[in-house]
């Protein structure tokens, strides 16, 4: 058995609205499993090695719901267009480029090393359609000791010859492939069945897709109802849909139904959600969907404001997404802080009755939220993975008393993430 304790200032979420603080405490990790939070060491820990961190602040590791590997090549580049524009003309270029293995090693390699040293301890990730470099992705990232899922692409029309696969039976086909190829090969890597998003599956294709998910009982991750045009477009492509989700629903792509005859254990992740109508939140709540939202890229899209505080109060799941390239970075504190302030301006501008997000709410978020995803996931509870970000606030001078929510708040608003991860644990090791 592996088993250790670390003390410091541990801070964690133990409601939505509360981070609790505990001074000079102990955590207990064995074989990956946080054992409990403690005052004192229980006596039959006394002989575990011990990882003193003084005065630092000891937090949950942070989930990114969301990010596009190939995109990271070309973050905060080509931002002033809207979603369909900037498909086109930025993200299906760029993404075409890992048909070739030498391209993608290169930037692969620069995607893992940035993730492996962010805030980030798990993140479910599109990679592109290409399956080989998809592969190489998984073999990068399983080499960082981050816990992930990664996604080959799916996706027959509405894109560029050379980058929308010749066929929904060719794609479905390469899907196999992959996952064949994979199979037994990662101990941190997992596959997730990813259709692009609606514009970019023909009929034939979701109902491959069904198959391969019923195949594997695969978790799901896609883009839902993020940019006005795109809804447009998916009306028109689906006039038989109730709604945008239902599209997905319809080829058993969204969650679980509650009447539905196979019972998925994977789940699903829907990035955006930032139009979802009343009917629409009713069926992501009812089928278990969890929402990704991803402030900055519906920033730098012109898309919108998702209304989070509407999605809370109806009990669904929220965890935050970075959505590089749509986000332009892959720091997971500062999606906390830009979902609080475009909650400020929709709370301003929009709905008087959705009150702004809070700091805690955030952090609740990419913690405790996103970590559902991979289980019991984001909390210093005993039965918990023991994923923990040991943070250094040094550099970051004061000159008045500051309680350790004040310095955690501080920490996250200031950036702290570039300079102050001092040690980052992954299920118990630490990988950086
Ligand atoms: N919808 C379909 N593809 C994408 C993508 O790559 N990024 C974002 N933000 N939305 C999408
Ligand atoms: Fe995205």
């Amino acid at each position: 058995m592996n088993a250790f304790s670390v003390k410091g200032n541990v801070l964690y979420s133990t409601s939505m609205d509360k981070i609790s603080a505990f001074p000079h405490h102990y955590l207990v990790c064995e074989d990956g499993i946080c054992q409990g939070i403690f005052e004192k060491l229980p006596e039959k820990y006394k002989e575990l090695i011990l990882y003193d961190y003084g005065n630092r602040l000891i937090i949950p590791g942070l989930t990114d719901l969301h990010i596009h590997a190939p995109q990271f090549a070309f973050r905060g580049m080509g931002m002033d267009l809207e979603l369909l524009d900037w498909l086109d003309q930025q993200a299906f270029p760029e993404e075409a480029k890992y048909e070739e293995e030498a391209y993608a090693r290169k930037a692969y390699t620069i995607f893992a090393d940035a993730l492996k040293k962010s805030a980030t301890t798990r993140a479910v990730i599109f990679a592109t359609r290409h399956e080989k470099a998809t592969e190489l992705l998984m073999d990068l990232l399983e080499d960082t000791g981050l816990i992930t899922y990664v996604g080959k692409i799916n996706m027959d029309q509405s894109a560029p010859e050379g980058l929308k696969e010749p066929s929904a039976a060719d794609s479905a086909f390469r899907t196999f492939g992959w996952m064949n190829h994979i199979s037994g090969k990662y101990r941190y890597t997992r596959p997730i069945l990813t259709p692009r998003f609606i514009p970019s599956c023909s009929r034939e294709l979701l109902e491959e897709l069904r198959q391969v998910r019923m195949t594997y009982d695969l978790p799901v991750q896609s883009h839902l109802s993020e940019n006005p045009e795109e809804i447009e477009l998916v009306k028109n492509m689906f006039p038989e849909a109730k709604f945008y989700g239902d599209c997905y629903d319809r080829y058993d792509l969204f969650g679980n139904r509650p009447d539905g005859e196979f019972k998925f254990t994977g789940r699903t992740v829907m990035a955006h959600c930032v139009y979802s109508t009343d009917e629409e939140a009713e069926l992501i709540r009812r089928n278990g969907v969890i929402v990704a939202h991803c402030p900055a890229s519906n920033m730098n899209l012109s898309s919108g404001i998702a209304p989070i505080r509407k999605y809370l109060d109806m009990g669904i799941r929220v965890g935050l997404g970075s959505d590089v390239a749509g986000g332009q970075t892959e720091s997971m504190f500062r999606a906390m802080t830009d979902a609080i302030q475009v909650s400020k301006m929709y709370w301003r501008l929009v709905d008087k009755k959705a009150k702004p997000l809070t700091f805690e709410e955030a952090f609740y978020m990419a913690t405790v939220g996103g970590g559902w995803f991979f289980g019991n996931v984001g909390r210093f509870e005993e039965g918990y993975a023991f994923d923990a970000l040991v943070l250094n606030d040094e550099r970051l001078a004061h000159p008045q008393q500051l309680s350790l929510n004040q310095r955690l708040e501080r920490f996250v608003y200031l950036g702290g993430d570039l300079f102050g991860i001092e040690a980052k644990y992954v299920a118990g090791r630490n990988i950086v």
